[in-house]
């Protein structure tokens, strides 16, 4: 996808001072929530609290991707949510609990498209079976729009009576199947969110391992958890530098026809200038 998405907020859509809130935050993409964070007999409520922000103040998230997390096709909810998705037009859906392409094609069959715009597909990844069929439901759910996949790591945890462990540990081979999948058919992933809300230091954790296995980004459930997210996912100044270095070196004539150089001691070849630029492409979307 072209956006760079590091910090992705989650806001119930009954919270109406939580939405407002969210326009002002330095998060890169907001989803707003009509499922667990949502009692079910709110539901109703939730959708026309979420339909009139949305309609009247759409122009103060301007910069933000927005995303609706809608409730899963086998509940009583799917149809409204899906029609007040049509109403709205939110930059995605969220569908949670994708076990297979079907509610992917499903939702795609029932997505309005504008100016042969439709809203693009994020599927929440969060039980066993999801990540079993993983590589089937994005081979085939790519065609029907499928963009990006959000670990659901609460509900993992507990459909799978594991013990994520220190550090995750216990969720790494898990995390390793769905980065393998993602990155073969090329969509985004955004990791799971931390409930201790005010631990800094795990949050930080989370994310550079988040990083480090090639995730674009974590989902976070507050403020006070923004600042610490963007900066994980942003590249050190340090970073910057070495990836302009090489952009620089390329570009002189005497590199002109040259696979490969030497630079200050290190072997760039044309791979790594493709990188740079891109991750210089990234960041300055960030700016
Ligand atoms: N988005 C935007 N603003 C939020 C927010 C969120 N997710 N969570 C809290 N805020 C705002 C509050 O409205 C409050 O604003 P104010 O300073 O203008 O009054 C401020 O941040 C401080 O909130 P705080 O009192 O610390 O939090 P809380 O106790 O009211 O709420 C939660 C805590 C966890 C209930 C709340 O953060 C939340 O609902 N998070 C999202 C949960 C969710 O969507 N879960 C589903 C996916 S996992
Ligand atoms: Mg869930």
């Amino acid at each position: 996808m072209n956006q760079k998405l590091r910090s992705v907020l989650y806001v119930p859509a009954l919270n109406e001072k939580a939405m407002r809130k969210s326009a002002t935050l330095a998060v890169d993409a907001i989803i707003f929530d009509l499922e667990d964070s949502v009692f079910p007999d709110q539901k109703a409520q939730a959708r026309s609290c979420l339909a009139e922000v949305l309609t009247k103040e759409r122009d103060q998230f301007q910069g933000k991707y927005l995303a609706i997390r809608i409730n899963a096709q086998d509940t009583a909810f799917w149809n409204d949510d899906l029609a007040m998705v049509n109403q709205v037009r939110p930059d995605a859906v969220v569908l949670p609990k994708v076990v297979s392409a079907q509610s992917i094609f499903d939702a795609a069959a029932r997505l309005c498209t504008s100016n042969d715009i439709q809203p693009k597909i994020w599927c929440m990844i969060e039980n066993p079976l999801g990540i079993l069929r993983l590589e089937n439901t994005v081979e085939n759910g790519i065609k029907a729009g499928l963009e990006c996949l959000i670990l659901g790591t609460n509900d993992l945890v507990k459909d799978s009576d594991l013990d994520p462990g220190k550090d995750r540990c216990n969720l790494s081979p898990w995390f390793s199947h769905v980065m393998l999948v993602a990155k073969s058919f090329g969509v985004t992933v955004i990791d799971g969110v931390l409930n201790d809300i005010k631990n800094t230091e795990a949050l930080s954790a989370e994310s550079e391992m988040a990083k480090a296995l090639g995730m674009s980004g974590k989902t976070i459930i507050h403020p006070a958890q923004v600042d610490v997210v963007n900066q994980c996912f942003s590249p050190s100044p340090e970073q910057i530098a070495w990836w302009k270095k090489i952009v620089e070196a390329y570009n002189r004539p005497e590199h002109a026809g040259s696979g490969v150089i030497n630079l200050e001691g290190t072997m760039v070849e044309r791979l790594h200038l493709e990188i740079a630029q891109r991750r210089l492409q990234e960041y300055d979307q960030t700016q």
